[in-house]
């Protein structure tokens, strides 16, 4: 039995974990019904392009995992290796050409990108219907409109997958107190809207923001996607609190045998916010399988909207 920790004596009850990687199947099993009901009334198979540029190891694991699973999905994937020393102008002849292939309902562009080219350029050279991603300005743009400019819009796939969790979680989100710990273009912002849209009370907090701990622990529902690993403790949390971990930090660690070697870790201590939260994602097995899912459900959405069908599902 765990005991909670100082300032919270007596509680005996430790979070529960939110699987993410069930319900991330669970997502792909749809995906896959709407992808074959699609093959079997328009003869369309969902297509993403994946463009790959340079060597970096994690952004290599994570395009291998998305073509795996979009295979299982019967999404069909179209891979694209450039060399890292690839210039700007060659990727953004390749997205051109991408955006008139007929046969292309989604394309994403792993980042990050090396520096000799501007990621912001390259995004929006997307066309804006093909942005599986949902980076793209114009869906940015219907994301913060929000209300019917969201069934046109492509929403970012880890804010969407966080969400989709906590919807399946929290039976009514609506004056629910929401702190976004980080405010990046995709994570941060993207979910801020999405849980005002959600009729959260949404405060977003960042590295400059002032008694961020007292902030945060006056949240009912945090999002965690600050990039630190372990920041987030047992005391920047209300008792009750539903926490949903974006993190993924590779940390070094000394194994049993005394050799050196790593591990991935989330941006909340976990063993610490157990004792205190009512519900948790665990890292690894958490969002991460969700964002997969979604650009996967993203892109059928796409090959629905191409063949002039209304979106399979909806939030
Ligand atoms: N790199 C890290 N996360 C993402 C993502 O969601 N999409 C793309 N394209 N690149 C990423």
């Amino acid at each position: 039995m765990n005991i909670g920790q100082e300032g919270n004596k007596g509680r005996i009850k430790m979070a529960e974990i939110i699987d993410g990687k069930a319900f991330a199947a669970k997502i792909r099993a749809e995906v896959r019904d709407d992808a074959d009901k699609l093959i079997s009334q328009k003869q369309v198979k969902p297509c993403l392009a994946v463009v790959l540029v340079g060597e970096n190891p994690a952004s290599k694991v994570y395009v291998g995992q998305k073509s795996k699973m979009a295979a299982e999905c019967n999404i069909k994937t179209k891979d694209f290796k450039l060399d890292a020393s690839t210039d700007q102008e060659t990727l953004l002849k390749l997205i051109d050409e991408l955006n008139i292939d007929s046969s292309v309902h989604g394309i994403l562009v792993q980042l990050p990108l090396p520096e000799q080219i501007d990621e912001r350029k390259v995004i929006d050279t997307i066309v804006v219907e093909k942005d599986v991603d949902g980076f793209h300005a114009i869906n940015a743009g219907r994301l913060s409109i929000g209300g019917a400019m969201l069934k046109k819009a492509f929403i970012p796939c880890t804010p969407l997958g966080s969400l989709l969790l906590l919807k399946d979680k929290v039976e009514d989100l609506k004056g629910k107190n929401a702190v976004v710990i980080g405010r990046s273009n995709i994570v941060g912002k993207p979910m801020s809207q999405l849980l005002i849209e959600e009729s959260c009370t949404v405060t977003v907090v960042h590295s400059k923001t002032k008694e961020i701990e007292h902030v945060c622990a006056q949240a009912d529902i945090i999002v965690a996607a600050i990039g630190r690993a372990e920041m987030i403790d047992a005391n920047w949390l209300k008792e009750g609190a539903v926490v949903i971990d974006v993190g993924i930090n590779r940390i070094p660690i000394t194994k049993e045998d005394g050799s050196e070697g790593s591990k991935i870790v989330g941006d909340v201590d976990f063993e610490s916010a157990s004792t205190k939260a009512s519900m948790i994602t665990p890292v690894p097995g958490g969002v991460g399988p969700m964002t997969i899912a979604c650009l996967l459900r993203n892109t059928v959405t796409s090959a629905y909207r191409h063949a002039d069908l209304d979106d399979p599902r909806s939030i």
